[in-house]
């Protein structure tokens, strides 16, 4: 039986004869082989419950920490170390292309990503260039750093989709009904496309250094997707999403595709070239994987707010998702959505232990 090592305290560098990143239980899920049990993490693992992270952020600024490849690697894997997670997630965050090319965007606490100079007009598209290694160095220095300390936990990279960096950009900001978005997308489909056919290109860049850097997965967060009804979705989006997974069809890492509110989209999402669709805890994983279809696995889907349930109350809803999500062609335990702030980092440990506990249904 496979048995997944953690780094210590000190964090212990991979050795030979330690089993590789690629035999481990999250990419065998990922992959739709048999586990022996349900692998586990947690999006936002990195930071926002975390006092160790709150202690090393306290005079740094979000988007400082995420250019010091120090920083990262040790914030990557303050999460690995306390919970024992199955996969450790970069911390970074999705505006650090735009950032990395010139836009001008701060990450506001409480509020988000905040951009100074929004794209609403063709003008405004030139400075949208393509993400090279020279631009984020720091990026594959923590992640060739982090790779070697993990050893054969994998680590996952991530990239913004399309869509959710565009509603950024033309919002100036988080929307609730990304309305300048979507009045944009209906009334100059030209430029819409083009716009987003250059994030799709700063995606597959930032992914790229990421892959070749040596990250074992990649997720596409489109966190903002939902907000769109399919036939939307299929026209604006899916060609973009797609060609960005597609480039990393013949990479070796598992393409995880992630959104939010999703629950009509998931159909699409995974047409869009995923290997593993993200579901938030709407729609319960069995009918999730459904509408999915075979062939890919799911990765969900406990709501982030059912850790504030009383202990009985929350192994059910845990019990529950395990079951569910193994009448899926392979299943990864995350929560539906990131980790609320105000969590209570004992809870998410309880989570690992009760999903670990519980066989593949
Ligand atoms: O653990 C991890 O998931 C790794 C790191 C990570 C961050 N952001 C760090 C972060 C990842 C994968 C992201 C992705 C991200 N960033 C998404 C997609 C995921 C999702 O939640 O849907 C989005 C939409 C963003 C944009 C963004 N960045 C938001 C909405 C916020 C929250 C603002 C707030 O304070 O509530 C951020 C900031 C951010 N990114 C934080 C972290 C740890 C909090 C900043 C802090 O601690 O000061």
């Amino acid at each position: 039986m496979y048995c997944v090592a953690v780094p210590g305290g000190e964090t212990s560098g991979a050795s030979v004869g330690e089993p590789e990143p690629r035999d481990a239980l999250f990419l065998r899920a990922c992959r739709g082989e048999p586990t022996e049990r349900t692998p586990v993490w947690f999006m936002r693992q990195a930071g926002r419950a975390l006092p160790e992270y709150r202690r090393l952020r306290a005079n740094i600024a979000m988007l400082d920490s995420c250019r010091d490849p120090a920083m990262v690697t040790e914030i990557t894997l303050q999460p690995v170390r306390r919970f024992r997670t199955d996969a450790a997630i970069l911390f970074s965050d999705i505006v650090l292309p735009l950032v990395a090319i010139g836009m001008n965007i701060d990450i506001v606490a409480g509020v988000g990503p905040v951009v100074a100079d929004p794209i609403r007009d063709r003008a405004a598209l030139s400075r949208l260039r393509p993400v090279t290694g020279d631009d984020v160095p720091y990026v594959a220095d923590a992640v060739r750093t982090l790779v070697g300390e993990l050893g054969p936990i994998p680590l996952i990279g991530f990239s913004g989709a399309p869509f959710t960096l565009a509603s950024y950009l033309v919002e100036g900001g988080p929307s609730r009904t990304y309305a300048r978005t979507k009045q944009l997308m209906y009334t100059e489909p030209r430029l819409w496309h083009e716009l987003l056919g250059r994030l799709a290109d700063i995606a597959i860049g930032y992914l790229r250094v990421q892959v070749e850097a040596g990250v074992s997965a990649i997720q596409l967060f489109d966190s903002w997707a939902g907000v769109l009804d399919e036939v939307d979705y299929r026209r604006y989006v899916l060609p973009h999403s797609e060609r960005v997974l597609g480039a990393f069809a013949d990479a070796g890492v598992p393409r995880i595709h992630f959104g939010v509110n999703t629950g009509e989209l998931l159909g699409a999402m995974a047409e869009a070239g995923a290997d593993v669709v993200g579901v938030d805890w709407r729609v319960p994983l069995d009918e999730a994987a459904r509408r999915i279809g075979p062939m890919r696995a799911v990765q969900g889907n406990l709501d982030p707010a059912a850790v504030f349930a009383p202990a009985d109350v929350l192994a059910d809803k845990v019990h529950d998702v395990c079951v569910r999500g193994g009448k899926a062609g392979g299943h990864v335990f995350n929560l539906g959505h990131g980790v609320l702030p105000e969590t209570d980092p004992g809870v998410l440990a309880h989570i690992v232990d009760l999903v670990h506990a519980a066989s593949p249904g």
